[in-house]
């Protein structure tokens, strides 16, 4: 049989692109890492407050601790040609989902879902934004992206690029 087209890329999406979807680009590029997977991993946020931003202190601390290094990303804003470029998008939350479901243009070829629809009985779910909170709720955040990685990348061994969530 032939093996699963690989030429996938993925790109997460939160609001400002310097908590959530850092992260979760840090774990899913570790997973395909360890996996032995070559995927393209990125990150957006569909606000511009953080423009050329590394992310916030607490995830880098946060990913670190897991042997993750996400200090060299900057943030940058979704834009029409992401929708091109890119396999696959997952919204870590539902307010996210709307502003990329609102910039998707015509044309958009990738494959839109919630980051935790890959996640058996958390479909459909948000991934809350620790922003504003303590330390623990970078620590849960990173939680549930590292989970949601894992289980992407086993789809992804499975259905290769035609993989739907
Ligand atoms: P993120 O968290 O969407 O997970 O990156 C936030 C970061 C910054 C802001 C809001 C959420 N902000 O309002 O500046």
């Amino acid at each position: 049989m032939e093996a699963p087209n690989n030429n996938i890329s993925v790109l997460f999406v939160c609001l400002g692109n310097i908590c959530r979807s850092p992260m979760a680009q840090g774990a899913m590029a570790d997973a395909a890492r360890k996996a032995g997977l070559d995927i393209r991993v990125d990150s957006v946020g569909t606000a511009a407050y953080h423009i050329g931003h590394t992310p916030d202190p607490r995830a880098i601390a946060t990913a670190r601790a897991n042997g993750v290094d996400i200090g060299g990303l900057f943030g940058r804003q979704l834009t029409a040609q992401d929708f091109t470029d890119f396999t696959h998008i997952f919204a870590l939350d539902g307010a996210n989902m709307a502003g990329i479901k609102a910039r998707a243009p015509r044309h958009s070829t990738a494959r839109i879902a919630m980051l935790l629809d890959a996640v058996e009985g958390k479909e459909g779910t948000s991934v809350p934004d620790p922003y504003y909170g303590d330390e623990e709720g970078f620590v849960a955040c990173w939680d549930l992206v590292n989970e949601a990685a894992i289980a992407l990348i086993e789809r992804f061994k499975r259905d290769g690029v035609d993989a739907e969530f």
